[in-house]
């Protein structure tokens, strides 16, 4: 008997081509989820038009209209909460989620950040990889818990940074390595092996202390 796919709702603010690779992947069957809803809180993202293109529900929650967070977390859960989502991808959605958001999805919110975290949370990461003469720079797939930028992290994905390397040039490159670690994260706690306990990340019941390290191989 086929186990339900995941219910998952994508949330973004621009351009999301994370989001694109979800639906990519989920099309060419080499990832299962079901995309429930993408919700943007900006309507003119270019990633509802990605999710309308493939067919998939969309909502949008414009956090200029809420002065309050918390009003505009329990705005966003209420438009979420009619699709019963059971994962929740923050693909580039630029807002940060108060404990009210935090703990209604609790151990089932992904974030993923433009750096090798510990290492530079925050925004700039580019550029503040280059200023610093970084050898090395990624991105994290991580919990996303009421620290930002701060949860169990899950895998990373590094690049080399070249000498001729702008905040553009790196960023493209970083890019590329996210759309590749974001599904695969996804991938394991959809199957169950991935999962967020006592504020940590567990794979295969064995606390995840440091983050799986992609190297261009399939997780297996
Ligand atoms: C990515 O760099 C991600 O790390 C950050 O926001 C960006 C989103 O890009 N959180 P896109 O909208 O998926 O193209």
């Amino acid at each position: 008997m086929n186990r339900k796919s995941v219910r998952t709702a994508v949330l973004i603010s621009g351009s999301g081509t994370n989001l694109q690779a979800f639906i990519d992947q989920t099309r060419d069957g080499s990832l299962d989820l079901d995309l429930s809803v993408v919700l943007s809180n900006k309507p003119g993202a270019a990633g509802l038009q990605r999710a309308r293109e493939a067919g998939i529900a969309v909502e949008c929650v414009e956090h200029s209209k809420f002065p309050i967070r918390e009003d505009f977390d329990a705005a966003l859960i209420a438009a979420l909460d009619q699709y019963d989502p059971e994962l929740i991808i923050l693909a580039g959605f630029m807002r940060i989620l108060t404990s009210v958001f935090i703990d209604h999805f609790s151990g089932r919110i992904f974030n993923i950040h433009p750096s090798l975290l510990p290492k530079y949370p925050g925004l700039d990461t580019h550029q503040r990889a280059i200023d610093a003469g970084d050898d090395w720079h990624g991105s994290t797939v991580h919990f996303a818990t009421e620290e930002l930028d701060g949860g169990p992290r899950v895998i990373q994905g590094r690049v080399p940074v070249r000498e001729s390397d702008t905040a553009e040039t790196l960023a493209a490159r970083v890019l590329a390595v996210e759309h590749q670690i974001y599904p695969q994260a996804a991938a394991l706690y959809a199957s169950g092996r991935l999962e967020y306990r006592d504020g940590r990340a567990w794979l295969d019941g064995d606390r995840l202390d440091e983050p799986l390290e992609f190297s261009g191989a399939l997780i297996n």
